[in-house]
C-alpha cells in the first residue's frame, strides 16, 4: 500500500516538520470531562507519533462523534497557508489514521471517503512536481548547460519554454574572464537575469544585440534560448552535432579562431566521462577564444604551480597550476570568492568541495568532475616538481 510506504519513509522528516510548525495547542482551560475537537485531534497526534495503537483505538472508540469534524479540520488545516508537501502529507496521515479506525470501529466510512481522494490528488500533485524537477535535471545533463526559469510565470504565460544557457558553446568563442565577472558573478541564480535587462542590451544583450550573436529582440530568435525541454535541444546537449562552417563564422566575426581541421573526424575530444577535453583542445590549436569585449583590455596571469600536500595516504598530492586557471579566467573570479590569495591561506577538504567549495565552486559544475580523482590528485608523494608547496595544515 503506498500510504504505509510513504509513512515510513518520511517518518523522521515529518516529526521534524511537526516541530518546527506548531500547528494545534492544547488550551489550558479545557473542560477536562469533555474533548474539543483540538484536544482530540492533538491526543490523537501524540499517540500516533508515539506508535501507541491501542491508545489510539481507545480514543476513537470513546469519541466517535469528533472523527468526522477532526478529519475535517485537518483536511482544511492543509489548505491553510503556504504548507509543504511533507506538512499536508504529516496532516493528511492522521486523517487517514482516524478515519481507518473510524470504519473499523463504528463502521463509519464517510471520514475515509473524504480523506482517502485528497491524499490521491496530493501524490498525483507530487509525482508531478518530481517529474518536472526531473525534466530540468534532465536538460542539464550536459556539463555546464544551465536551465533558467526563475520567471516561470511569466514564460509560462508567453507561452515561452525556460532557457537553456549552454557554457561550452560559448567557451569555443570566449575565455572566461570575458563574461566573469564584468558581465555574470559565477554563482548561479544572483544576476537575476530577466529579458527586459537583456533587451535594453546588459546580460546576454551585451552580445545577443545581432552585432556579436544573434538577437534577443527578433521573434525569429526567441526559439533559439526559450529552448529548454525541446527536440531540438539535442544540438546543445551533443557537441557531435556541431556546425563546424558556423562556429568558423561567429569565431571570424568576433574575432577568435576556430580550426576543426585540427580535429581527428571533425570530432571534439572528451575525457574517458564523455566530457569535452578542453586542454587538449587548447594543446592542439583547434580553437583560441578572445580575453575580452574591450579591445585595451590588459590580460593578466599567473605563472606557478602549488602543490597540495594530501592528508591522506591514500591519495596522491593535488597539483594545481595557476597558469592553466588564471589564462581563462580573471583573478577575481578565485579571490577573494573562491580563496584567499595566500599560500596555505585556506583549508579545503573534499567534503566541502562536494558541495560546491573551493574547487567545487567550478569542478563538476563546468569543469571536469570529481570523479576524476587521478587529474587532481596526480602527484606521487615522491616524485620531485617545480611548485610552491603549501604548507600542512591539520
Ligand atoms: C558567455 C558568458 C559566459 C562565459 C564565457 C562563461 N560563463 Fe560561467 N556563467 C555564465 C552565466 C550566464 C552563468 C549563470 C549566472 C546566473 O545564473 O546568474 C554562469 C555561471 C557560472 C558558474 C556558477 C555555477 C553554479 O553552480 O553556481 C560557474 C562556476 C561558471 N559560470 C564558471 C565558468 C567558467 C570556469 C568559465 C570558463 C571556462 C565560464 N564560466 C565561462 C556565463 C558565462
Ligand atoms: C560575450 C558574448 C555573449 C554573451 C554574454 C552571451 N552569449 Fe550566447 N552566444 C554568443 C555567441 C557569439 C554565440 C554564437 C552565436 C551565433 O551563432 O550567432 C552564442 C550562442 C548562444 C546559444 C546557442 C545557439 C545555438 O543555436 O547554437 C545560446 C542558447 C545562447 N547563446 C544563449 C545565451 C544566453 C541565455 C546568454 C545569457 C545568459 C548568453 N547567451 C550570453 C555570445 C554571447
Ligand atoms: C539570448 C537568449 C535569449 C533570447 C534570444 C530570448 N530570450 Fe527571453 N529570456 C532569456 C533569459 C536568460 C531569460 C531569463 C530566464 C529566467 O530565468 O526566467 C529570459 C526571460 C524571458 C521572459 C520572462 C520574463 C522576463 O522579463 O524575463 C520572457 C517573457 C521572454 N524572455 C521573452 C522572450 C521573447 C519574446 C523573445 C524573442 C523576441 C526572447 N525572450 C528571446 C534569454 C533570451
Ligand atoms: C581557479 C582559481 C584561481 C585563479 C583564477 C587565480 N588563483 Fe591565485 N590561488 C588559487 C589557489 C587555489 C591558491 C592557493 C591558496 C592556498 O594555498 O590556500 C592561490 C594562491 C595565490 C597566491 C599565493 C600563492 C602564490 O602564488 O604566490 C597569490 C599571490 C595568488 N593566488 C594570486 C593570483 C593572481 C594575481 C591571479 C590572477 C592572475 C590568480 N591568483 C588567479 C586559485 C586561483
Ligand atoms: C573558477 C573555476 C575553477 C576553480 C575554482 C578551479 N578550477 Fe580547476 N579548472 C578549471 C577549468 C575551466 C579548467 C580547464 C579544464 C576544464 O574546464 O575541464 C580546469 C582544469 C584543472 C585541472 C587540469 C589541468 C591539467 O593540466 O590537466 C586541474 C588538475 C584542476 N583544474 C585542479 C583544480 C584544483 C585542485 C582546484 C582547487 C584548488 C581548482 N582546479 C579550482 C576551473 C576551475
Ligand atoms: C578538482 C580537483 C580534485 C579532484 C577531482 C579530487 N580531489 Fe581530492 N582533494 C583536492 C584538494 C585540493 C584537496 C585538499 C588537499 C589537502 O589540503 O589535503 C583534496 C583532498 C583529498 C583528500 C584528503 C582528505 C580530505 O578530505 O581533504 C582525499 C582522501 C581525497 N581528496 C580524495 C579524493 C578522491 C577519492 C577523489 C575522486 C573521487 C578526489 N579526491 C578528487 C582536489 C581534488
Amino acid at each position: 500500500m503506498t500510504m504505509n510506504r510513504y509513512r515510513i519513509s518520511a517518518l523522521p522528516q515529518l516529526i521534524l516538520s511537526i516541530l518546527a510548525v506548531p500547528l494545534f495547542f492544547i488550551s489550558p482551560g479545557a473542560c477536562a470531562a469533555e474533548l474539543s475537537i483540538t484536544e482530540f485531534i492533538n491526543e490523537f497526534t501524540q499517540n500516533y507519533y508515539q506508535q501507541k495503537f491501542l491508545a489510539q483505538t481507545e480514543l476513537v472508540k470513546k469519541h466517535g462523534d469528533l472523527v468526522p469534524k477532526a478529519v475535517n479540520q485537518l483536511i482544511e488545516e492543509t489548505k491553510k497557508g503556504s504548507k509543504s508537501f511533507e506538512e499536508r502529507m504529516f496532516l493528511l496521515n492522521i486523517a487517514s489514521a482516524m478515519a481507518y479506525m473510524q470504519r473499523h470501529l463504528h463502521g463509519d466510512s464517510a471520514p475515509l471517503a473524504e480523506v482517502d481522494p485528497v491524499i490521491k490528488e496530493e501524490m498525483e500533485q507530487e509525482k508531478k512536481r518530481n517529474a518536472e524537477l526531473m525534466k530540468w535535471k534532465e536538460e542539464e545533463r550536459f556539463l555546464g548547460n544551465f536551465v533558467m526559469k526563475q520567471h516561470g510565470k511569466a514564460l509560462e504565460e508567453a507561452g515561452l519554454a525556460p532557457v537553456l544557457y549552454p557554457h561550452w558553446k560559448h567557451r569555443l568563442l570566449f575565455e572566461c574572464k570575458v563574461c566573469h565577472n564584468s558581465i555574470f558573478r559565477m554563482q548561479r541564480w544572483i544576476n537575476r537575469i530577466s529579458q527586459k535587462k537583456i533587451v535594453a542590451g546588459e546580460q546576454c544583450g551585451i552580445c545577443h544585440n545581432g552585432k556579436i550573436a544573434f538577437s534577443a529582440n527578433n521573434d525569429e530568435h526567441c526559439g533559439k534560448c526559450h529552448i529548454a525541454g525541446k527536440p531540438e535541444a539535442e544540438k546543445l546537449h551533443n557537441p557531435d552535432l556541431i556546425d563546424h562552417a558556423e562556429i568558423k563564422q561567429v569565431a571570424e566575426r568576433v574575432g577568435a579562431q576556430w580550426h576543426p581541421e585540427n580535429l581527428i573526424n571533425g570530432r571534439l575530444p572528451v575525457d574517458r566521462f564523455g566530457l569535452i577535453d578542453w586542454l587538449k583542445m587548447k594543446r592542439d590549436n583547434v580553437f583560441v577564444p578572445i580575453a575580452s569585449l574591450q579591445n585595451d583590455y590588459k590580460e593578466r596571469t599567473r605563472d606557478n604551480k602549488i602543490l597540495f600536500i594530501s592528508k591522506s595516504n591514500f591519495v596522491n598530492n593535488v597539483l594545481f597550476d595557476h597558469k592553466v586557471h588564471s589564462d581563462w579566467i580573471d583573478c577575481s573570479s578565485c579571490h577573494p570568492a573562491f580563496f584567499r590569495d595566500k599560500l596555505g591561506g585556506n583549508d579545503m577538504k573534499m567534503r566541502d568541495m562536494s558541495k560546491g567549495r573551493y574547487c567545487g565552486h567550478c569542478h563538476g559544475k563546468v569543469s571536469f568532475k570529481f570523479a576524476d580523482c587521478k587529474r587532481c590528485h596526480s602527484q606521487p608523494p615522491n616524485e620531485q616538481v617545480d611548485a610552491l608547496i603549501r604548507p600542512t595544515m591539520h
